[in-house]
C-alpha cells in the first residue's frame, strides 16, 4: 500500500506540473482527490490493514493528500499569473509608435473669396446682412419695378412654390435692397451675400444655383461717381492694382441709369483667343461680366418710404462665382460645385 500511495503521489504531482489551464487543473483534482479518485480508492482499502499498519498508512495518505492539494494551489496561482501576464503583454500599448496624421481641410475657394470681399466692404463701412432664399414675388420682382409679364418672371426662368406665383426661390439678391430700406433709414450702407436660383442649364459659366453679393448705399448727394469709385476700389483690392475693368451701359428696371462692369478675361487677356481657338472662359468676348449696378430708381426709393427728392443711392449685384473664377484663375464654373478634393486642395 505504501508503494501504491507513493506511486499516486508521484504521478499526481507530475501531471499537475504539466497542466497549463484552469480546466485541466480541475480535471486532475477530480481524478486524484475526488470521491471516485485514485486516492479515495486506496483509502477504502485501509480497513484491511493490521492495527499497527493502519495509523502509519493513514499518516502517509494524509501527507500525500496534503502534497497534492498544495501542488494544486501552487499551480492554480502560477497559471493565473501566467494568464494575466499574457493578457498584459497582449494589450500593451507602444507609446513610441508615431501617431496617424490627420489631414486638416481648409475653406472652400468660394468662401475664401467671399471672406476677402466682405472684409474689404466692412473696411469701407458696409453692414453685412443675410436674407431669405425663399422669397415673395413682391420683393423679388414687383417692388423692384419688375412688373407682371416681365420675361424674368416666366416659369421657364424662375422656380415657383405656389400656383399663383407669389412665392419663389429668389432669382437675385436685390430683394434685400427692399428689405433693408424697409427697416433702415438713410444714410445706409449694406452688403448682402447669398444664394440665388435660376432655371439655367449648367455650363462653364452658368449654374442653376449660384451666389450674388448685393450692395446698397443711400444718402444725400450720392452720384454715379460714388458708384464707380466704390466698385473700382473694391476690384483693385481683390484683383490687384493693375487689373483692367470696364463699365458698359445696361438696363435694369430698378436702377436708372444702369450699367454692367466687366473684367478683362484672365485666360486670354482680352484677345478672345487661346492658341488660335475661341477662349472657352469668356466665349471669345475678351471680357467677363462681374456685376450689374446703377442708381436706385426713384420709384423703388419711394416704395420704401424714402424721399427721392432728398436722397439718392446706388446698388450693385455681383456674381461671387465669376469673382472667384477670376481671382483663382478657374476656367469652368462647374469645378466649384463638383467638390472634387483634387481640385479643392489646390487653393
Ligand atoms: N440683380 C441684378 C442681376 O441679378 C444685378 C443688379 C443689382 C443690378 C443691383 C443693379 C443693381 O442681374
Amino acid at each position: 500500500m505504501k508503494q501504491q500511495l507513493e506511486n499516486i503521489q508521484q504521478r499526481a504531482l507530475e501531471s499537475l506540473e504539466a497542466a497549463s489551464t484552469p480546466a485541466e487543473l480541475e480535471e486532475l483534482r477530480v481524478k486524484w482527490l475526488g470521491k471516485k479518485g485514485e486516492l479515495t480508492a486506496v483509502l477504502k482499502m485501509m480497513g484491511k490493514l493490521s492495527a499497527e499498519e493502519r495509523p502509519v498508512m493513514g499518516q502517509l495518505a494524509n501527507t500525500v493528500r496534503a502534497q497534492i492539494e498544495g501542488k494544486l494551489e501552487e499551480r492554480k496561482t502560477a497559471i493565473h499569473a501566467a494568464a494575466l501576464e499574457a493578457k498584459l503583454a497582449d494589450e500593451a500599448v507602444d507609446v513610441t509608435i508615431p501617431g496617424d496624421s490627420v489631414s486638416l481641410g481648409h475653406q472652400h475657394p468660394m468662401n475664401i473669396v467671399l471672406q476677402q470681399i466682405k472684409d474689404t466692404f466692412v473696411g469701407m463701412g458696409y453692414t453685412i446682412v443675410e436674407g431669405p432664399e425663399v422669397e415673395l414675388a413682391s420683393y423679388n420682382f414687383t417692388r423692384l419695378n419688375i412688373g407682371e409679364g416681365h420675361p424674368s418672371r416666366d416659369r421657364s426662368e424662375t422656380f415657383y412654390f405656389t400656383d399663383d406665383d407669389s412665392v419663389l426661390l429668389r432669382t437675385q439678391t436685390s430683394p434685400m435692397q427692399i428689405r433693408f430700406m424697409e427697416t433702415h433709414k438713410p444714410p445706409l450702407c449694406m452688403l448682402a451675400p447669398g444664394r440665388v436660383f435660376r432655371k439655367d442649364e449648367a455650363d462653364a459659366t452658368h449654374s442653376p444655383m449660384f451666389h450674388q453679393i448685393e450692395g446698397l448705399v443711400v444718402d444725400e448727394h450720392i452720384t454715379m461717381g460714388d458708384l464707380k469709385g466704390a466698385l473700382v476700389a473694391i476690384m483693385r483690392q481683390i484683383y490687384g492694382e493693375n487689373s483692367v475693368m470696364r463699365f458698359r451701359p445696361h438696363h435694369f428696371p430698378f436702377t436708372e441709369p444702369s450699367c454692367e462692369m466687366d473684367m478683362q478675361c484672365h485666360k486670354c487677356h482680352g484677345t478672345g483667343e487661346v492658341d488660335g481657338q475661341v477662349c472657352s472662359t469668356c466665349h471669345g468676348e475678351g471680357w467677363i461680366e462681374l456685376l450689374g449696378a446703377g442708381m436706385v430708381h426713384p420709384d423703388v426709393l419711394r416704395g420704401c418710404g424714402i424721399d427721392p427728392e432728398k436722397y439718392s443711392g446706388f446698388a450693385f449685384g455681383m456674381g461671387l462665382e465669376r469673382m472667384a473664377m477670376g481671382r483663382m484663375k478657374i476656367n469652368d464654373l462647374r469645378l466649384i460645385f463638383d467638390n472634387d478634393v483634387r481640385f479643392l486642395n489646390q487653393f
